[in-house]
C-alpha cells in the first residue's frame, strides 16, 4: 500500500506532530484533511504546507460527538485517520481539578473512541487508524499522572479496537519528547529542558515532528501491523 492519491484525515494536524504527519503524507502524494478546534490555525497550517490544492481544513473538537460525526460526514473516501489531538492537564494529584482531568480524558481517550466509532463507518477496509500516546505512559513528568493514565489506556485501547474493527488496522504511535507547540504551554524553560534531555537520550537529540510523520506513514502503509504501539522516543523509556 502507498499513500499516493489517498485521503488522510489528521485530527490535530494544525500543529506539532500532526503537522509533521501532514507534511509526510503530502510528500507521498496524499490528500490531507486537517482537523482541530481553531479554524485559523488549520488555515495557517494549510498555507505553511502549501497544500491548498491537496488539503482541506475542518474545525472540529474531538471531545464532541456531533463534531466528530460531522467531520467524517464531510469527508468522502477516507483511507487513513491519524489522531494527535489532546488537551492535557499537568497538576499535582492532591490539588487536581476534576474538570481539567476530564478534559484530558475526553480529548485524548474518549476522543479516540469517537474517532474510531465514526471513522470506521467511512474507512476503506484496507485503511487504518493511528492514535498518539506518549512516553509519559512509562516515564511520567512531575504532575503528569493523568497524562500517563490516558497514554497507558490508549495502549490497551488499540488492542481491543484492532480486534473489533478488523480488517481496519488500529495502532498507537508513542512519541518521546518532540519539539512542538505543546511545550510552549507547559510553563517550563524549554531550551534548558531539551538540552538536558538530549544529553540523556541515546539518540542525542530531541524528536522532531518529521520523525513522527515518518513513523505514522509506516503504520499507515504496513498492512501487517495492527494493535501495535510504535515507540519513537530516541531511547527515552530506558535512558
Ligand atoms: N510533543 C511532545 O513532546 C509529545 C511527547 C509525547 C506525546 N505527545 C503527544 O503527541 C500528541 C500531539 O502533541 P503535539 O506535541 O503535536 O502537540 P500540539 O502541537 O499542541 O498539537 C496538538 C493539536 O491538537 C489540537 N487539539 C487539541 N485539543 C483538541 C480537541 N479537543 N479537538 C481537536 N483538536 C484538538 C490542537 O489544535 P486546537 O487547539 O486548535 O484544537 C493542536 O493542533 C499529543 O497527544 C501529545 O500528548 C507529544
Amino acid at each position: 500500500m502507498n499513500l499516493k492519491d489517498q485521503t488522510v484525515v489528521i485530527v490535530g494536524g494544525g500543529s506539532g506532530i500532526g503537522f509533521g504527519v501532514a507534511r509526510a503524507c503530502l510528500e507521498r502524494g496524499a490528500h490531507v484533511v486537517l482537523a482541530g478546534r481553531s479554524a485559523n490555525k488549520l488555515e495557517r497550517a494549510l498555507d505553511a504546507l502549501q497544500a491548498r490544492d491537496r488539503g482541506q481544513a475542518i474545525a472540529a473538537d474531538i471531545s464532541q460527538e456531533t463534531d466528530v460525526a460531522r467531520l467524517f460526514a464531510q469527508t468522502a473516501r477516507v483511507a487513513h485517520v491519524v489522531v494527535t489531538a489532546a488537551d492535557l492537564a499537568y497538576q499535582p494529584i492532591r490539588e487536581f481539578e476534576v474538570s481539567a482531568a476530564r478534559r484530558a480524558l475526553e480529548s485524548k481517550l474518549l476522543g479516540a473512541l469517537l474517532v474510531c466509532k465514526h471513522a470506521a463507518r467511512r474507512l476503506d477496509p484496507s485503511g487504518s487508524i493511528t492514535l498518539t500516546s506518549g512516553v509519559a505512559s512509562e516515564r511520567p513528568l512531575p504532575r503528569g499522572s493523568m497524562v500517563a493514565a490516558v497514554n497507558g489506556a490508549l495502549h490497551s485501547f488499540v488492542r481491543g479496537a484492532a480486534l473489533e474493527l478488523a480488517p481496519i488496522r488500529v495502532n498507537a504511535l508513542s512519541p518521546g519528547w518532540v519539539d512542538s507547540e505543546l511545550w510552549d504551554t507547559l510553563g517550563i524553560d524549554k531550551t534548558a529542558a531539551f538540552s538536558a534531555m538530549a544529553q540523556r537520550l541515546p539518540a542525542g537529540r530531541i524528536g522532531r515532528p518529521e520523525d513522527l510523520g515518518h513513523a505514522a506513514v509506516f503504520l499507515m502503509e504496513n498492512e501487517f501491523t495492527t494493535g501495535a504501539v510504535l515507540t519513537v522516543d530516541g531511547g527515552h523509556r530506558f535512558a
